[in-house]
């Protein structure tokens, strides 16, 4: 009885290792989607398939990780890692093919560095606690179209919190602590059409605060909607 047990063992150590989530054609975007949602994870997986375009790492135990994990997977566009417990996060490694990162609903205190990361179009870090934003914490990921920072401790914010973001359209600040809003911090967010700011403390802002030669209007409250083709500023 001893023998078909040590074959087995034996098999099953020459196998691959087993896929521990599962994956399909995502046909919108034509890329693999792979699905590691609410696994109780505390780390990313070994062994994802390297042509994995869309990873889904939310709902997990993940405290901090760094983007180096993901280095094999050379084809990866969109990154989910929503609702884990994530402290912190290094995004140093050059990963040329991310455009999509979510971080939403984690613990951060402070944006991370993303200078791994300079084809991002879109960002999200809301519901974390981040309380501020350096100047230029931006200026690497310059092709950033939508940015999501909804749901934090921000109180203020350099006047240079938003440099750099030439292809910036929408923008979130809303359920923040914002008191004031430096005059000059939308000054280079051309292409910005939509801000969000509902939720804060903010009684007025600044005189001269949208960019110029745009004519931007108030719906709802406080979101704040360019349009389409401006001819002249107010406020
Ligand atoms: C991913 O897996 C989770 C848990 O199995 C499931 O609830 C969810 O719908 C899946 N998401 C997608 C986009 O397929």
């Amino acid at each position: 009885m001893q023998i078909p047990v040590l074959i087995v063992v034996t098999l099953a150590a020459l196998l691959p290792p087993a896929q521990p989530c599962p994956s399909e054609m995502n046909k919108v975007k034509d890329l693999l989607e792979v699905n590691c949602t609410g696994q109780a994870l505390d780390e990313v997986p070994p062994h994802l398939p390297v042509n994995t375009g869309i990873l889904l790492l939310s709902d997990n135990r993940l405290v901090s990780l760094s983007t180096k994990a993901f280095l094999p997977l050379t084809q990866l566009q969109d990154i989910d890692l929503a609702n884990n417990k994530l402290e912190s996060l290094d995004a140093r490694t050059l990963l040329p093919s991310v455009k999509e990162l979510i971080l939403s609903h984690n613990k951060l205190r402070s944006l991370p560095d993303l200078q791994g990361l300079p084809a991002l179009t879109r960002l999200a870090v809301a519901h974390n606690s981040l309380t501020t934003l350096a100047p230029k914490a931006f200026c690497k990921v310059p092709q950033l179209q939508d940015l999501d920072l909804r749901g934090n401790q921000m109180r203020q914010l350099p006047k240079e919190a938003f440099e750099g973001l030439k292809a910036l359209k929408e923008l979130d600040l809303s359920d923040n602590l914002l008191e004031h809003l430096p005059q000059e911090l939308l000054q280079d967010l051309q292409k910005l059409d939509t801000l969000w700011l509902s939720g804060n403390r903010l009684q007025s802002l600044p005189i001269g605060f949208f960019p110029k030669g745009r004519l931007f209007m108030y719906r709802k409250r406080w979101r704040v909607t360019a349009l389409r083709k401006p001819s002249s500023s107010f406020l």
